[in-house]
């Protein structure tokens, strides 16, 4: 018989993370600062509105864009917190989380043999989409003398008379770092001097901790060649609703749509009226969730250091990058000895691209008490070595 697997989806790897969890399942007394998933609960009053949303008999599609209601919230929301003004008719696309939206972006932008620059460390889902769009994804490093943060330079090195986009995300998974609005101005500019577009991945941008968010678009010039993604799993805990939302302007966000409409026809419309919730009550629990998480960082991002981990202080997401370099052993190998011998579960850095070599994403989602359990144990291998 014939190999029917083509070949994009036998060349893209297995995601990292879930090779390495598979590891767990057969392991007891683990704590997991493995997955990058909230702790908490979605808050109670946004369930109830899901629940109460199938109660009443809302089961039905809905528009392709999304509920109308929701797509006019969200344009509150994003206007309000980021002074970016979009039109809920024809700018704004609810999809099946941000996932979802960084595959039809980048569906939608690209032709074989486009290259997409990737700031990297990154989400695991950036280079696959792009390959699996028919792109060549393009790593740019963003190294930790310059906190994680994109630079200029480095990025001018990458362009090439073939590169279409640039994908970034910030504050940034895996290494919790954040632009502000200056160094986004001089990544807007070489945006726009090399005619690319950005799809730019907001979706911790509630969850930072120093100053403020600045969402790219927001900065002159660059509204009109920027696809924003963001969405409701990680500020609001809804991981599980699956629902997302692009923005962008007309022509892009209906080239986007004509992608949805076939191949996902719409977000639950249930998750959507949950999301809704969340957006006109929810904002308590949300900033109640962030102090929380600003409460673990410090907590664990001190602990980091002082056991013999040097950690930069991530300044958003819920994500640690310490380095292992002065353990003497690579990434993996600390990963793999710590959960085998600590039942410790962290992800080596080198998962979410080169650049990450070096380091352990370790997600501080989980409780005080776990993180400082997390702690012990971990300072318990460093002096085993
Ligand atoms: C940077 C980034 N983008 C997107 C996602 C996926 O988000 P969603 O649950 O909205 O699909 C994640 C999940 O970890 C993420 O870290």
């Amino acid at each position: 018989m014939r190999d029917f697997v083509s070949s994009r989806a036998r060349d893209i790897p297995p995601s990292g993370i879930r090779k390495f969890f598979d590891l767990l399942l057969s392991m007891e007394d683990v704590i997991t600062l493995g997955v990058g998933e909230p702790d908490f609960n979605t808050p109670w009053t946004v369930s109830e509105a899901g629940i109460y949303a199938i109660e009443q008999g809302h089961t039905s599609y809905t528009s392709n864009k999304g509920l109308l209601l929701l797509r006019q919230l969200i344009s509150r929301d994003i206007g309000k917190r980021f002074g970016v003004d979009y039109d809920p008719e024809g700018e704004i696309l609810v999809t099946s989380g941000v996932s979802e939206g960084l595959d039809i972006a980048l569906r939608a932008i690209i032709d074989p043999g486009d290259e997409v620059l990737v700031a990297q460390p990154c989400y695991v889902a950036y280079a696959p989409c792009a390959t699996l769009a028919g792109g060549v994804s393009v790593p740019v490093p963003c190294d930790e003398r310059h906190h994680f943060r994109l630079q200029p330079d480095i990025l001018m090195e990458r362009i090439t008379n073939k590169s279409k986009a640039l994908v970034m995300n910030f504050p940034n998974n895996p290494t919790g770092a954040v632009m502000q609005k200056s160094h986004l101005k001089e990544i807007g500019d070489i945006v726009i001097d090399h005619d690319l577009l950005l799809i730019s991945d907001e979706v911790y941008s509630a969850l930072t901790y120093e100053g403020s968010h600045t969402a790219i678009a927001s900065l002159e010039g660059l509204r009109e060649r920027t696809i924003t993604l963001n969405g409701f799993s990680k500020a609001y805990s809804m991981t599980g609703w699956r629902v997302g939302y692009l923005c962008a302007p007309p022509s892009l966000c209906e080239a986007a749509l004509k992608i949805h409409q076939y191949v996902m026809l719409c977000a639950p419309i249930m998750a959507q009226m949950a999301a809704i919730e969340a957006l006109r009550n929810g904002e308590e629990d949300k900033n109640r969730m962030v102090r929380e998480y600003l409460l673990r960082r410090n907590l664990f991002v001190e602990g980091l250091n002082r056991i013999g981990l040097p950690c930069h202080t991530p300044e958003g997401a819920f994500y640690a990058f310490p380095s292992v370099e002065k353990t003497g052993l690579d990434d993996i190998t600390f990963a793999e000895r710590l959960l085998a011998e600590q039942h410790v579960a962290v992800v080596p850095g080198s998962v979410f691209g080169g650049a990450g070599a070096g380091y352990l994403r370790c997600a501080y989602a989980v409780s005080r008490e776990h993180l400082i359990e997390a702690l012990k144990r971990m300072e318990a291998f460093i002096h085993g070595l």
